[in-house]
């Protein structure tokens, strides 16, 4: 058996609540079956997100407590800024309070009426930005990237042959700007390779257009690099760093990912992005030294960052997530293939064929899954697109329950239970029914919106 190791021991711990599954069930029908709408206190593992909820290491702690808190010109801020100009090479940073507020200022300062963004693969809060800004987006992905079991190692490339076809077709100046989002979300968190990176970089310096890394989910790219990419196999996690970094004309992450800690921010070495995007981080973030972070958190991000060109920091993610992947593969349960980062992915359309795609059959296996379990996961499926201008709901391209590992939290024994609580399920998935809005919001409705039976 290939078992994970971590490189590091458990110093702090915090007591966990299983409730019965009695409990569960109400729990889950007060919640709307929606597992957003859960109360901590009624999960036993919260595998909904890895979004603020990393564990910390010694010395991210240790930094929080020499924070300085002055409102401009902080030397926490320097410190942070210091320390994104080492690993990315960017003179310029903007901070602010979490990765969609970047989403937010690239999109007001880019995006315009009827302009297109091209990307690897659309993220939630991503396209509802865009949207919002009268642009379009275009997911120009590989045909591998929907093979949900595929032995593809980069499903989060980008088509090139299509980008090109798209500028052909669409004009450049109709084009905002070019993204690449690294561990590619929505698709189980799988990586582009530096060799992708390299050749998008190439169509774009040609047609003049600007490339924005969403290096929210870099960490776990970093190591599918390192590990998958032939070519980069004598390379460290730095120089990879460095040279996506270099390829990018803006870079933006969620630091609630990226540096194992609560925060965002945006990074360029291009005076002009920088001067366009600064007001907007004064009227909706904060202070240019803050931009809605705590200045704690900022110390335990600088920390975050440079532990992330550890190896064996990275590491941790991806492997406990194939150990996962594994498991329910043996057992028979459809899972994305390869195994990405971020999380397992269940593919929910396979786990439950009775249930029609419009009966959101992901919904349904997350809400069942907690029933079961305890543990919490995420719908992401059709319940998390958007309804276009007309009202008409869009069927995801997948319908897919992510279990997201949230770094350094869980130990084997607890991902074990999991995975037998899961495999229970399997064997009596017929009793699994289909749920329908009974309230729907009109924006990012799988948030907050609430379901019942069908
Ligand atoms: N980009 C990517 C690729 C993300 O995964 C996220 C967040 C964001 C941007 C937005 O960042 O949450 O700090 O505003 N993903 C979380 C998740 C919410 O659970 O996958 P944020």
């Amino acid at each position: 058996e290939n078992i994970p190791l971590e490189m590091h021991k458990v110093r702090i711990i915090q007591k966990l609540n299983l409730p019965p599954v009695e409990t569960r069930l109400t729990a889950m029908q007060e919640a709307g079956f929606n597992t957003f709408l859960l109360k901590n206190e009624d999960v036993f593992m919260d595998m909904l997100t890895d979004s603020g909820v990393n564990a910390m290491s010694d010395r991210q702690q240790a930094a929080m407590l020499m924070a300085d808190d002055s409102y401009a010109g902080s030397a926490t801020f320097t410190r942070l800024e210091e320390k994104l100009t080492d690993i990315f090479g960017t003179q310029y940073f903007l901070p602010t309070h979490q990765g969609r507020a970047c989403e937010n200022i690239i999109a007001q300062s880019y995006v315009t009426k009827d302009s297109i963004v091209p990307m690897n693969y659309h993220f939630t809060t991503t396209k509802a930005h865009i949207t919002l800004n009268g642009g379009h987006v275009e997911e120009i992905f590989i045909d591998e990237a929907l093979n949900l079991t595929s032995d593809c190692l980069f499903k989060g490339n980008l088509d090139t042959a299509k980008l090109t076809q798209l500028i052909v077709d669409k004009g450049a100046d109709n084009i905002a700007f070019v993204r690449m989002e690294a561990g590619t979300n929505l698709i189980g968190g799988q990586p582009f390779s530096l060799q992708n990176m390299r050749d998008v970089k190439a169509i774009c310096e040609q047609h003049q257009l600007l490339l924005v890394l969403d290096a929210s989910l870099l960490a776990d790219n970093l190591y599918f690099i390192k590990e998958r990419e032939e070519a980069c196999k004598d390379m460290t996690i730095r120089e990879i760093t460095r040279e996506l970094a270099d390829l990018s004309d803006i870079i933006y992450f969620s630091a609630r990912k990226l540096g194992f800690a609560r925060g965002g921010g945006i990074c360029t070495n291009s005076k002009e992005a920088y001067e366009r995007m600064r007001e907007y981080i004064t009227l909706y973030e904060g202070f240019l030294t803050y931009g809605g972070m705590s200045v704690r958190e900022m110390e335990a991000i600088t920390v975050g960052l440079e532990e992330t060109m550890d190896e064996e920091m990275i590491n941790q993610g991806p492997q406990f997530i194939e150990y996962m992947n594994t498991a329910l593969q043996k057992r028979g349960i459809p899972v994305v293939t390869p195994a990405g980062g971020l999380g397992c992915h269940i593919n929910a359309s396979e786990f439950l064929p009775h249930l029609k795609q419009s009966e959101y059959p992901a919904g349904a296996l997350a809400a069942a899954i907690y029933i079961a379990s305890g543990a919490r996961g995420m719908e992401r499926g059709t319940m998390s697109e958007q309804r276009d201008e007309n009202g008409v709901e869009p069927l995801a391209h997948m319908e897919l329950v992510r279990l997201a590992m949230p770094r350094r939290v869980f130990t084997l024994s607890q991902v074990k239970y999991v995975i037998d609580r899961i495999t229970w399920l399997y064997e009596n998935r017929d009793m699994i029914g289909g749920l329908t809005f009974s309230e729907e919001p009109k924006v990012l409705r799988f948030f907050f919106g609430r379901l019942q039976a069908t």
